[in-house]
């Protein structure tokens, strides 16, 4: 094979592996805590063979880490997701798809990619309906085996979902219920979205298709009791651009931000679109409503990162925040007040699952110490710190790793215990060692550090989501 172009998303932390392997038993420092029993699955891009074309690192075939942590020992294993793409390349012994712009592929194999399903599955692993769902951002879910991590196929909810899933869903913990959505439901670039609702055992109870105002990249949304927020930001896809060999995707600040409000158990009729400021959103840590008024925070952006403007320029570095929007559904004509609180640079939030969708107090999330420059185009920093912010006050508890990055974070409750009171798991990687640790710290004092790390003897490359399965 030949060697990884010169590309900071192909080089260091960023360089895929090329082995799947099975580390029964990793070496343990410190006290692993023996009543955290279950497995933590990570999600990233690790292409399998070098790109021929310009690569994007949303666009690198689906690897997934597993964890299992079992009465104190860890293990650690590593399989692709073997996709029709990744079939296809195996196959054909090397790199045949583009990546973001999908008229740049091999003409052969067009026809296959405007009707593939599959896609990369590289984003997102859930865990619902006893299945274990890899997500891409336009593709349908992909399962694999939760033990073996073999690859299963497409997962269509028994033949009732017709159009992507996005690679976040959300899940409200008192009914089991997921709620997903899909955008460009009526072909590439495209305003048509839709709205599903899942039950707990994996059945389609509601689907609702509505547009949106203009076709853009639409990575998250928001779930409260009563509300269903789809926030559609001016990051923009347009197929007339593709053809032109301009920018499908692009920023296009404009055409300003939009957020459709809708009841949680009404339709897309009664949707309302809230004009605001542009700005860019790729996660969303949670959301609730009280009295008409939604609350939510948000990891915001200027702009959105790692994509150009229309004419092709690069739009220039951006870091996100915290920031709190709040919308009071009373007013005859609602708008959203944001206002910031953090100022570190804060991204992959997570909450107690528990109290996803209602009034909660804790978040975790990665961020950074501002002191390690990044060696890619995109950031002024490594991502290299996990924080705590409890949301009541704005008073943010840190940890830094140094020369590390870390990854979205995952909370595990404790059993039986309140709001917060648990584990924090957390994916490191030691740029000085050239090797990763799964670290856990004790939820609640996030700045006294790890309180045990599980040691995989090489790097494990980036990632970009998890979940958490308990035993
Ligand atoms: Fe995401």
């Amino acid at each position: 094979m030949k060697a990884w172009p010169d590309n900071p998303f192909l080089q260091g932390y960023y360089e895929p592996i090329t082995f799947e392997a099975t580390a029964p038993d990793l070496v343990v420092e410190g006290e692993m805590p023996k009543d955290l029993n279950g497995t933590f699955y990570r999600n990233g891009p690790n292409p399998q063979f070098p790109p021929e074309n310009e690569y994007h690192f949303f666009t690198g075939d689906g690897m997934v880490h597993a964890f299992t942590f079992d009465g104190g020992r860890v293990s650690h294993m590593n399989r692709w997701a073997r996709t029709q793409r990744f079939e296809i390349e195996k196959r054909l012994g090397g790199s045949y798809f583009s990546g973001l712009n999908p008229l740049e592929t091999d003409p052969r194999l067009l026809e296959f990619v405007l009707n593939d399903k599959q896609g990369v599955a590289n984003t997102n692993v859930i865990w619902h309906g006893d299945r274990l769902l890899l997500l891409t951002e336009g593709f349908m879910p992909f399962q694999m085996d939760p033990k073996t991590l073999e690859s299963l196929g497409t997962w269509d909810f028994y033949g009732k979902l017709k159009t992507s899933m996005t690679a976040h869903s959300r899940i409200d913990p008192r009914t089991g219920e997921m709620l997903f959505y899909s955008y460009w439901s009526s072909g590439p670039f495209t305003t048509g979205m839709e709205l599903h609702k899942v039950s707990r055992e994996g059945f389609v109870t509601e689907s609702h298709a509505f547009e949106a105002p203009y076709a853009a990249m639409v990575h998250d949304f928001v779930v409260t009791d009563n509300y269903i927020l789809f926030p559609v930001m001016p990051l923009t896809g347009s197929m007339d651009r593709a053809m032109a060999g301009q920018p499908p995707l692009a920023w296009e600040p404009e055409k300003g931000t939009r957020i459709g409000v809708m009841p949680r158990n009404g339709t897309p009729d009664a949707m309302v679109w809230i004009a605001a400021d542009p700005c860019y959103v790729f996660h969303f840590m949670n959301g609730h409503d009280k009295g008409g008024v939604i609350t939510l925070e948000a990891c915001e952006f200027e702009h959105a990162p790692l994509f150009p403007f229309v004419n092709g320029d690069m739009t220039p570095v951006t870091n996100p925040n915290m920031s709190q929007w709040v919308i009071d559904m009373n007013d005859s004509n609602p708008s959203v007040s944001m206002r910031a609180i953090g100022d570190r640079g804060a991204e992959f939030p997570v909450i107690d699952p528990r109290f996803a969708m209602q009034e909660y107090r804790h978040g975790w999330y990665t961020s950074s110490d501002r002191k390690v420059p990044a060696p890619i185009p995109d950031s002024d920093f490594i991502y290299n710190a996990i924080d705590h912010i409890d949301v009541t006050t704005g008073e943010v508890d840190s940890y830094s790793f140094g020369n590390c990055y870390v990854t979205e974070p995952m909370f595990v409750p404790s059993e039986g215990a309140a709001e917060g009171e648990g584990y924090v798991l957390d994916l490191i990687y030691n740029r000085d060692t050239n090797t990763s640790d799964m670290c856990v710290f004790n939820s609640l004092d996030i700045s006294a550090g790890p309180v045990a790390r599980a040691k995989v003897s090489h790097r494990v490359p980036v990632s970009f989501h998890g979940t958490w399965v308990g035993a």
